[in-house]
């Protein structure tokens, strides 16, 4: 059997750590996969940067856009991220090219998934990307294929590691919040923009992402109420705890009366919840199902294995011909959600 051959854009936390989980785990998932998955072409900003990693054996291409076209591959993975730019221009072209693709990038799958899903369907390839939400753990799939037979009532959870990771810290440590926040960078754990994980805005892209699966809904990023933790002190911290609470930054999107109400704010968790006891970049989501009940996935949200684990899964869904729909449904299925007035709950 011929390689699933790999085009990789984006060399940094998460795009090192696919190298490393393709290198280490080869045989193992070559037997998974019913093929080998190998690199072919790889590309980055700056090609002499060391990043750990024998990258000699790959074609290397200085225009991203260009490994559309590279190294002869039937898969692209971008890893490079941002809603737009490079990464979307070669998002388009994979797909109008006829190449299945793959991705952690959060942000442009909050923005134009739709139209990737759209093109993914006319083309007749795969559109993935696990890796997008809660890091390692498989919340997509398990959401679009494991609940895919029950009604969701309820979505909700830690979906921000670089947050728990600083609540839980200022929580225990009684540290401050900028001396947490350059640790939590350091660790690979932050966006190259850390502003958008601690206003809420990954968890607001990942939130819009999961609420389209569960609720079969268009994607809907610009419905989703937010807030971050740039307010929260120690001392909120250690008033919560006095009263029985852990402060956790919360995506939740539920089908109010009105419509489908989706929010990122701080919530008092009571510490009796499971979701109090998630700490460090742990991600948590529980999903309310009609008739498999109350669903809890949970497990390292962010840093580079987690995260090469779940693009790696992909990889391995394509190269065993399991396509199937971006989203819960083909995407001309979605319906229009009715975005809920907050004042009507
Ligand atoms: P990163 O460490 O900053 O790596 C980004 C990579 O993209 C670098 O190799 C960089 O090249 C390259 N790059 C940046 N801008 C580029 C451009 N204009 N043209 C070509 N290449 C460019 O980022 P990361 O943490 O791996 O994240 C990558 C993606 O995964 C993002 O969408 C992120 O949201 C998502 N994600 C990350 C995590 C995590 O824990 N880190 C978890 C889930 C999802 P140089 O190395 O040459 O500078
Ligand atoms: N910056 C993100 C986080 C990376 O901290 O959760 C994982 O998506």
């Amino acid at each position: 059997t011929t390689p699933l051959r790999i085009a990789l854009a984006g060399l940094g936390t998460v795009g090192g750590g696919v190298i490393r989980l393709l290198d280490a785990n080869r045989e193992l998932i070559a037997r998974r996969a019913g093929r080998e998955i190998e690199v072919v072409a790889v590309s980055a900003r700056d090609r002499t940067k060391d990043r750990g990693v024998d990258l000699t054996r790959f074609e290397w291409v200085d225009d991203t856009a260009a490994l559309a076209r590279a190294g002869n591959a039937d898969v692209v993975v971008e890893l490079v991220g941002g809603s737009d730019g490079p990464a979307l221009t070669l998002a388009r072209a994979t797909l109008a090219g006829g190449k299945s693709f793959v991705t952690a990038n959060k942000a442009m799958i909050a923005h134009h998934g739709l139209e990737l899903a759209q093109a993914a369907e006319q083309a007749g390839v795969a559109l993935k990307f696990e890796a997008a939400v809660a890091g390692g753990v498989p919340v997509i799939k398990g959401l679009r294929e494991g609940a895919a037979a029950n009604a969701i009532g309820r979505v909700y959870g830690i979906l921000n590691g670089t947050c728990n990771f600083i609540l839980s810290k200022m929580e225990a440590e009684g540290r401050d919040f900028a001396d947490v926040l350059s640790e939590a960078q350091a660790l690979g754990y932050a966006e190259a923009d850390p502003t958008f994980d601690i206003d809420g805005v990954d968890a607001a892209h990942k939130l819009s992402i999961l609420a389209s699966i569960a609720f079969g809904t268009r994607p809907g990023f610009g419905e989703v109420a937010t807030s971050g933790i740039r307010q929260v002190i120690a001392a909120d911290i250690a008033e919560a705890a006095a009263l029985g609470y852990r402060v956790r930054l919360l995506g939740m999107a539920e089908e109010a009366a009105s419509g489908l109400f989706q929010r990122v704010h701080p919530h008092l968790v009571p510490v009796g919840h499971p979701l109090a006891h998630v700490t460090g970049a742990t991600n948590a989501v529980v999903a309310e199902g009609n008739f498999v009940g109350r669903l809890l996935f949970q497990g390292a949200g962010a840093g580079d294995g987690p995260t090469a684990s779940a693009v790696v899964a992909d990889l391995i869904d394509i190269a065993r011909g399991e396509f199937g729909p971006a989203y819960a449904m083909p995407a001309a299925a979605l319906v229009e959600p009715h975005a809920a007035d907050a004042g009507e709950r």
